[in-house]
């Protein structure tokens, strides 16, 4: 996904083990960083259900994240949607360089970036009864 952004260090590889997720936050985004078997991921840390937070422990250390709010799965690879099907976190972009980990925060700032990425949702009628939260 393309999104205007600059790159910032969140953390280095030191301080995620396989199978481990934190929780960073720059320029109030809150981000979700996993280390799949090596492999570094991030999401904005927000449910696109209902814009729940992501807890580092909602990620099952292998291959899903699971909302703790209503318990909405998504694939820890490609933060799709497992159950239910159709909808998807917001992956950010990630550079690992030596032994530093990077991610791409969106240059906009998060209440806009709310109202643009899950009113999308919400339009799709993912998002329904709860409506966008800033
Ligand atoms: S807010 Fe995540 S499943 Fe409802």
């Amino acid at each position: 996904m393309s999104y205007p952004g600059e790159f910032h260090k969140v953390l280095t590889l030191d301080d995620i083990y396989e199978g481990e997720a934190k929780l960073v936050e720059v320029n109030r985004y809150e981000i979700l960083v996993v280390n799949i078997n090596g492999e570094i991921k991030a999401y904005y840390a927000r449910c696109a259900h209902a814009l729940g937070l992501i807890e580092p422990n909602s990620f099952d250390g292998e291959e899903k994240i699971i909302c703790p709010v209503h318990l909405w799965e998504y694939n820890a690879r490609t933060g799709e949607s497992i159950n239910p099907e159709g909808s998807s976190l917001f992956p950010l972009d990630v550079k690992v360089e030596g032994n530093d980990i990077f991610v791409k925060v969106p240059s906009v700032p998060v209440s806009e970036f709310k109202v643009k990425w899950f009113g999308m949702y919400r339009q799709r009628g993912v998002i329904n009864e709860f409506g966008v939260n800033s």
